[in-house]
């Protein structure tokens, strides 16, 4: 009888894991009306650069959905469906005023289901995100206005009240919650003196919270005093043993500089984070006694004098305990030292790397989870312009988990990813990042400074395990004969070539800060990054002016959504 049960209750979970797996394709979802009558999903996928939408409408008439520059019918990209009584209809429509929209030539959306269930129509369909359809709405990383219009009988006629419209961010996607009534921890600093010195970085060890259960933290929010001077933050949990809290320069021998379990990260041009409704940072129950450590790298280049700060992070948190606990992975190449070498000067594109092999997980963590990796926040300094995030299982690149292509030390913030993405023991996560250095006269060091360099990616993920970085370093004791400075940019690549092969000396440590060090690594080659090619059938077509203005710029990091 038991094992019977049980077997039942796998079946179960088995079956609820595979529908939960398939809604991990769209991750997004926002009511597009204040009765919520009408939900709309979305995710999309990096590498075709398909965007998936569910609408749900509480009516068995037609439901229509469109992107409109304005909010209204006018200039509308429209698709219109249902579950008529001869069966499904679904088309692609372009409205040229507040009447019925004209079909489109090309029908650019594909229609993957169309259900009708307790008064319900579920409408699951998909496009591209870059459009070469002038008929259709180009999708961007912006707030688009969405507008939706729904009919009560399957005969396409004037919807009536029926119609709404609700602006929405679909591939940079943060819910804006305002609660003034909310509550959150602070973690600051209060009355820091910033030197004159063009970097700075304070550490303050503090405990953040008397709360003596386990409660979730779901946003993050900047508080910051002196946005010109503050750079980034980060806020760290300590390990047990980290028992002092101090007011200090970091990295000055505190044993506070052990805490490298990161809780929460915001860079310059970030805003708000909100986390997925099912997952949450865990704070205060058992944790209760630990200490934080939050870093603020203040950039000061005009060294001014006399700025006194108190600037650092709010952590809203809930007792309503979500589904998963979050943990952030720092991943990437290990900043600090012994690393041995520099960035020649005068290069257009040097490149560095860092590895994180999960293969070795297994030696905190038995057994290791399928993480699954939400978000993510990317991170260089002055010379960083690109940075690639490549996931690798079985020896072969599956995607990335991070793309950007346009860089900007300025704009740096969390980026939820469009889709869920699950790294499995044994993965590899190789951190690329491209440096421009042709307006430097002298080596860049790999260091802390904002005018060395560093290469990181902190994944969001859950469930969370105890492993806060994986990061690694070329071994340069190797190097040291052949150590190339050279300004001659012919030079840079054999440079570059040599420490790319290098033994990769490998960095895990977890929470309690147990730094387990492999060194055989190595850096495997990373794939293209995808393009947008627009998939016409009219190939006379297919290099219309909006995708040739797109490719220039912006779109690979809007489909990568790493702003
Ligand atoms: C909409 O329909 C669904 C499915 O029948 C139902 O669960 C939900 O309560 C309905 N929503 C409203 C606001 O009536
Ligand atoms: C605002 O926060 C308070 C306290 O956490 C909570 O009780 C309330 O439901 C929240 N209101 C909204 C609209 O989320
Ligand atoms: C910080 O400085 C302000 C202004 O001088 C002062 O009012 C406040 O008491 C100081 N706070 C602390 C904790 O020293
Ligand atoms: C600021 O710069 C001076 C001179 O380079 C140096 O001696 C001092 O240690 C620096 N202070 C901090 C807090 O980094
Ligand atoms: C920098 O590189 C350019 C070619 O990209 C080269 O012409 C120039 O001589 C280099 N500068 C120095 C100082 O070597
Ligand atoms: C780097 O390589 C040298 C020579 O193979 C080796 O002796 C040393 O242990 C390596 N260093 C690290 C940190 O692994
Ligand atoms: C990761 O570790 C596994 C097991 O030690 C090893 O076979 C694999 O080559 C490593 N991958 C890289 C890229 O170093």
């Amino acid at each position: 009888m038991f094992t019977l049960l049980l077997f039942l209750f796998s079946v179960l979970f088995a079956w609820t894991g595979g529908t939960s797996a398939a809604d991990d394709g769209m991750p997004f979802m926002e009511y597009l009306d204040p009765n919520r009558l009408v939900c709309l999903k979305w995710g999309f996928d990096n590498v075709q650069g398909e965007i998936t939408f569910q609408l749900a409408v509480n009516s068995t008439g037609w439901v229509g959905f469109g992107f409109s520059p304005s909010g209204e019918m006018y200039g509308a990209d429209i698709v219109i469906g249902g579950v008529g009584p001869n069966g499904n209809y679904f088309n692609d429509y372009h409205a040229i005023g507040e009447f019925m929209p004209l079909l489109d030539k090309e029908q650019s959306y594909t229609l993957l289901s169309m259900v009708e269930n307790d008064g319900q129509t579920i409408m699951t369909f998909q496009r591209a995100i870059q459009s070469c359809d002038n008929e259709d709405y180009h999708i961007t990383a912006k707030p688009i206005k969405l507008i939706y219009a729904y009919g009560t009988s399957d005969e396409i006629k004037y919807h009536g009240p029926r119609r709404g419209t609700k602006e929405v961010n679909l591939l940079n996607y943060m819910p804006r919650t305002s609660n003034s009534s909310a509550k959150y921890l602070s973690a600051k600093v209060t009355n820091v003196t910033v030197p004159s010195n063009k970097t700075y970085y304070h550490c303050k060890v503090m405990k953040i919270s008397d709360l003596s259960t386990k409660h979730h933290i779901y946003q993050i929010e900047p508080d910051i005093e002196h946005p010109d001077v503050v750079h980034h933050m980060l806020l760290y949990h300590c390990p047990p043993g980290v028992t002092e809290p101090y007011d200090n320069p970091c990295y000055m021998g505190d044993k506070g500089d052990m805490c490298f379990g990161v809780v929460a990260a915001w860079g310059a041009g970030g805003g708000v984070y909100e986390l997925p409704e099912d997952a949450g940072i865990p704070v205060g129950g058992a944790d209760n006694n630990i200490l934080y450590r939050l870093e603020i790298h203040y950039n000061n280049p005009q060294q001014k004098a006399g700025i006194v700060d108190s600037s650092g992070l709010r952590l809203y948190y809930t007792d309503q305990l979500r589904q998963h606990d979050v943990g952030i992975l720092n991943t990437g190449m290990l900043p600090i030292l012994p690393v041995q070498y520099t960035i020649p000067p005068n290069a257009s594109d040097f490149h560095s790397y860092g590895l994180c092999n999960t293969s070795y997980f297994s030696q905190f963590v038995s057994p290791v989870p399928n993480l699954q990796v939400f978000a993510v926040l990317l991170h260089t300094h002055l010379a960083g312009r690109k940075i690639r995030v490549g996931h690798f299982r079985n020896g072969n690149q599956i995607d990335f988990l991070g793309l950007e292509e346009n860089y900007n030390f300025e704009m740096q913030q969390t980026v939820n990813l469009g889709s869920i993405k699950t790294v499995m023991q044994g993965d590899e996560i190789i951190v690329e990042c491209t440096y421009d250095t042709k307006d430097r006269t002298r080596p860049t060091k790999i260091g802390l400074s904002t005018y060395d360099e560093m290469c990181l990616a902190f994944l969001y993920y859950y469930p969370a395990i105890s492993i806060t970085s994986c990061l690694s370093q070329p071994n340069t004791t190797l190097l040291s004969t052949t150590y190339n400075q050279s300004p001659d940019p012919k030079e840079h690549a054999d440079y570059e070539e040599m420490l790319k092969t290098l033994p990769q000396v490998q960095f895990i440590s977890d929470a309690k800060r147990r730094p387990s060090v492999h060194i055989n690594g190595f850096i495997r080659e990373m794939m293209a990054s995808p393009t947008v090619e627009c998939q016409h059938e009219n190939p006379a077509k297919s290099l219309c002016t909006s995708c040739i203005a797109n490719m220039g710029g912006v779109i690979l990091s809007l489909l990568w959504m790493v702003v």
